[in-house]
Order: C-alpha cells, then structure tokens, then sequence
C-alpha cells in the first residue's frame, strides 16, 4: 500500500528518517520530481539548499502566491541567520498554507531538515500535520532523528520511509508508531531504507 508516490493525497503524512548521508533527500527529489512531472503543485523548504532543479523563491515573495492559490513547482530557502530566524521563516510560509483559496489544487509540501525547527516553526509544523488536510496539504517531513520530529506530527505519519537510525530515542519513538520492527533499523547499510504504511508490513 502507498509505495507509489506520484499523486497528492491530501491525507497521506509521511515521514523521511535517518542519519546525515543516509540518501533522504536523494529519496525526497525523485518523490518530487515524480509528482511535479505528472503536473502536481510541489513546495519545498530547504533550508540546505538540496534541491536545485526547483525553482526558488524567497519565503517573503512566496507567501502573496500561496495566498492567491497559485500553482507552484518551487523550493523556499531561508536565508536563516540563526535557529530563531528559520523558525520565524518556516513558521510564516507553513502558516500561509493555511489561507490558500480553497479552489486552489491540492499541494505536496516538503519540510526538509524538520530536527532544526525551534518554537513558532514547530507550532506550524503540528498544525500543518493535523488539519492540513482540510486545505488540501500532503506533508513530508524529513528529519535526521525520529525524536526531533514533534510526538504530534509523528502519530499522524501514514507513511514511514526510515533510512539507518541508531540511537535508542529514534528507535523507540519509531517502536512506538510501527511497532518493534523499528529495531531493524539499525543494521540497514548507506542508502537502505525501509518503508512502513499505515496497516502494512514493512517493505524493501
Ligand atoms: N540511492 C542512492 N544511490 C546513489 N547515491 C545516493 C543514493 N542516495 C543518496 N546518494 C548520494 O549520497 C549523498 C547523500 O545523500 P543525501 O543528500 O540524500 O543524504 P541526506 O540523508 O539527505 O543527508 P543530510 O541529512 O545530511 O541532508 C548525496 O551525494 C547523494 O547524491
Ligand atoms: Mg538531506
């Protein structure tokens, strides 16, 4: 179930887990390079700035387009000084989401680097992965640490795509969601990942 990823489902929570290098972002490009080829709206924030072959564009000139109910293919990099300003920047472009018209086509959202979201960004972030679907929102949510993600946003994870994940925090909160198959996780190689659904087993 849900192993293919080229349509928006407005209901569908993923999370992207695993250590730094293990091929997250890599996995994230073509999920949306997949969805935008079949002409599906895509917005991701980078805060890293891994995804040249969108479009980008600032947080601040983002938000009059989101609100107009536009049809994006873009990434929005903020120009992040220090944690408190990204938080400040995720939190105003996750927000505007909320106020997009609802004719407006449902939307892929990715937020990349989700461990570094402090305050007000983490605020958004659990609105977004709660009633997000009401204004049309799939979400990805993309982290290093399973327990950087907020417990909220993890119990909403339809869908879990985990890369290698070692710490006892990670695999527990992971156990808590998909139960004690979370231990496997340890022993994956660079760019193995497993994938779990709601109702499903795992899968390669
Ligand atoms: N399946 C793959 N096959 C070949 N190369 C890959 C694969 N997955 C990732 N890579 C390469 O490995 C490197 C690290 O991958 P990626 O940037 O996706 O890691 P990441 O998990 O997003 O790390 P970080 O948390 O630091 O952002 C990149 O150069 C990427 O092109
Ligand atoms: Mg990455």
């Amino acid at each position: 179930m849900g192993s293919k990823h080229d349509t928006i489902q407005p209901h569908r929570r993923t999370l992207v887990l695993g250590v730094t290098g293990a091929g997250k972002s890599h996995h994230v490009r073509s999920i949306v390079s997949r969805v935008a080829q079949s002409g599906g709206s895509v917005l991701v924030v980078d805060p890293k700035g891994e995804y040249s072959d969108l479009s980008p564009c600032s947080p601040l000139d983002l938000v009059p387009r989101l609100l107009a109910g536009d049809d994006l293919r873009l990434r929005t990099s903020p120009q992040w000084q220090s944690l408190d300003s990204l938080a400040e920047d995720v939190s105003l472009v996750l927000d505007s989401l909320r106020w997009r018209p609802p004719a407006a086509r449902p939307m892929l959202v990715v937020v990349e680097e989700c461990g570094l979201l402090r305050g007000p960004a983490r605020s958004s972030l659990e609105v977004l992965a709660t009633v997000g679907r009401s204004y049309g929102v799939e979400l990805v949510c993309v982290a290093q640490r399973a327990s950087q993600i907020p417990a909220t946003v993890r119990a909403q994870a339809s869908r879990i795509v985990a890369f290698r994940q070692t710490l006892p925090a990670d695999l527990e909160a992971l156990s808590e969601v998909m139960g004690p198959s979370a231990l496997d996780l340890r022993t994956l190689a660079r760019y193995e990942f497993r994938a779990w659904s709601e109702g499903d087993a795992w899968s390669a």
